[in-house]
């Protein structure tokens, strides 16, 4: 409702055309919608395991610290980060979220004008940057079974392109672009192109021939990597991620970025789960073996699949996929329905424990049951 006082006050025109992102729902909203006690959720791709306990000791001790500000330079955890990944500490932004590293690279880079080359489907995320600053999207499909084409994101580069993201394991497709094609695609780009590598999902692959664009900003190459602590160090509560790349291009992103972006629980929190092998080797274990009882289970059902790199699996219910979706959500089981990534015959489960994968399994039976 809009009162009389304010309705000239006019926003942007571009966010007319921006959707807001649509997050998996809430397990205290599905339970309050449905009256479910118990609701199993797996729709956010989050460590199933829950946090790494070596950042919730951390996080603990430094609670009575917070009437302080948190450090700007984020200079403990940036040390951490790059020690762990052989980067000098000048090559590493941590941001509040891997969303805010896209976010505060598009407010860095781009302009009116400009275009970012978006292999899709894909996180929404990269056209939400490229619309807030009025930059064009150019989308390029992926190829048969979601597989990156090199020839097609090359073709798609102009003297406008700014930027290009590669998502490896894509989300949602799981799909990933091998090590050889990375490193071609790079090598073919003219030099004002800047390569946003996410490897969010990077942690869980297994395959031999992927390469998590490290090497790259090594080499010299202008690629941003985004990762995140989101995911297999299971801190998405606490918003914590980060950027590797040449010292330069992250210098400009510092112009931009509020000062405060990481929390003081987040930054210690994150330097401590960076230390947890045993529960990132613990989440990967599950990953693999719940991947791939769901796997068998899908093949079970009839339920085709695309084989993933990471902790999540698209999976194609055919045109009955939104009720179907419904319906696992009625029975307290929450997927992410495909219809905004432009897969309305899709969802993407993520991987959960055994449990919670046993409990998927049987709620989708009971419903393919009755649709048979
Ligand atoms: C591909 C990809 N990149 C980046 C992110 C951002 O994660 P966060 O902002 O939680 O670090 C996500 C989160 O879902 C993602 O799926």
């Amino acid at each position: 409702m809009t009162g009389p006082g304010v309705e000239n006050i006019n926003p942007r025109s571009i966010l007319s055309r921006m959707k807001p992102y649509t997050p998996g729902k809430p397990i205290w909203e599905v339970q309050r919608e449905f009256g479910l006690t118990s609701v199993t959720k797996l729709a956010s791709n989050e460590n199933p395991l829950g946090p790494s306990p070596l950042a919730l000791e951390a996080i603990q001790t430094y609670l009575s610290d917070i009437h302080r500000y948190p450090d700007a330079e984020t200079v403990n955890l940036r040390e951490a980060i790059a020690e762990k990944r052989r980067f000098s500490p000048e090559q590493v932004l941590v941001t509040n979220g891997g969303d805010e590293l896209i976010t505060l690279l598009s407010e860095t880079y781009l302009e009116p004008g400009d275009e970012v080359i978006v292999p899709s489907p894909t996180f929404s995320e990269y056209e939400f940057g490229a619309n807030l600053l009025g930059a064009s999207i150019i989308s390029v499909p992926l190829g048969e079974n979601y597989r990156y084409e090199v020839e097609a994101i090359l073709e798609a580069v102009t003297e406008r392109t700014k930027m290009l993201y590669i998502c490896s394991p894509n989300n949602p497709t799981g799909t990933y672009m091998t090590k050889t094609d990375l490193h071609r695609l790079v090598k073919s780009l003219p030099s004002h192109v800047l390569v946003i590598f996410d490897g969010a999902y990077s942690h869980f692959v297994t395959a031999d021939d992927y390469c998590d664009g490290l090497a790259l900003v090594r080499e010299g190459y202008p690629v941003v990597v985004l990762q995140t602590f989101s995911k297999i160090y299971g801190l998405a509560g606490i918003r914590v991620g980060y950027g590797i790349a040449d010292a330069g291009i992250l210098q400009r992103i510092r112009q931009v970025k509020e000062p405060f972006n990481v929390n003081t629980l987040a930054q210690v929190g994150a330097a401590a789960a960076l230390k947890d092998d045993q529960h990132l080797e613990a989440t990967r274990t599950n990953n693999v073996k719940v991947r791939e009882e769901l796997y068998t289970e899908l093949r079970t059902l009839a339920i085709p699949f695309t084989p993933s790199m990471s902790n999540f699996v698209l999976v194609d219910l055919g045109t009955q996929a939104k009720s179907i979706y419904d319906n696992l959500m009625s029975r307290g089981v929450i997927v992410r329905y495909g219809g905004g990534w432009n897969l309305p015959n899709h969802v993407r489960i993520s991987i959960g424990t055994y449990e919670e994968n046993a409990v998927l399994v049987q709620a989708l039976k009971e419903i393919m049951a009755v649709l048979a």
